[in-house]
């Protein structure tokens, strides 16, 4: 049992002035995923109602380890690690690296899965993005999201048709994505989808939880011989 487990993050800031991206935007942003992945969140569906009671209590805490501002007057950055080769990781084996830049295209953030190459690990957000903004993804949750990537995490829908996995049995299936704000139930492959994930594509309001099976596929990279046992202990 690893108990909660503490991430140390670093924060890269690339912008033609790094100072755009102010400590309270870095503070709301650390804020979310804590919350978001303690489950203490605001945004929680009604008790009694379809998925109430899967919402689950990751057990992970995230804790600033320093912010890095560099200017740089690139103005868009894709989606090639480009802005990883300009400003490298630091330890990656025992941090989490985030950069915040502007990606371009309409992305809002990228992630390495476990177990890629350590001089492109960590995950990338548009500065748009990152931590409390304005707009439907203005809340952070893109953080939330990448960062469920980072630990293992697919998207709901296992980014294809109805028999397509996610490898989390408590997540139902879906043959879609999901957009906007749904009511529920919005079905696809027989079953109500679980818009309110995380690992949907939702607006931030709109997305509030993990399942007890997505908490259990996340710590499990963390276990002895886990691709990310390196961050623990
Ligand atoms: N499109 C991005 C991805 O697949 C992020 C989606 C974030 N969604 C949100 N509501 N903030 O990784
Ligand atoms: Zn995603
Ligand atoms: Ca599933």
């Amino acid at each position: 049992n690893l108990g909660i487990i503490d991430i140390p993050v670093y924060i890269h800031i690339v912008y033609p002035d790094a100072n755009s991206i102010s400590n309270a935007q870095v503070n709301s942003q650390m804020a979310t995923l804590n919350a978001d992945f303690r489950d203490v969140n605001i945004n929680q569906l009604p008790s009694g109602t379809t998925f109430a009671n899967d919402a689950t209590d990751a057990g992970f805490s995230f804790s600033l380890a320093g912010t890095f501002r560099h200017n740089d007057s690139r103005s868009s950055w894709g989606t090639n690690d480009a802005v990883k080769a300009a400003y490298p990781p630091i330890t990656p084996d025992t941090h989490l690296n985030i950069w915040v830049c502007e990606i371009g295209g309409g992305i809002l953030g990228y992630a390495q899965f476990p177990g890629g190459n350590a001089s492109t690990d960590g995950v990338v957000l548009g500065g748009d993005y990152f931590g409390n903004t304005s707009g439907v993804y203005g809340l952070g949750r893109t953080g939330t999201h990448e960062v469920g990537h980072y630990f293992n995490l697919r998207h709901i829908w296992g980014d294809g048709r109805c028999n397509r996995d996610d490898f989390v049995t408590d997540t139902p299936k879906s043959d879609r994505s999901n957009g906007g704000c749904p009511s529920f139930p919005t079905t696809h492959c027989k079953s109500a989808d679980m818009t309110m994930n995380y690992m949907d594509y939702t607006y931030d309001a709109c997305m509030y939880m993990f399942t007890d099976g997505q908490r259990n596929r996340m710590r499990a990279i963390f276990a002895s011989g886990g691709a990310r046992a390196s961050m623990v202990g």
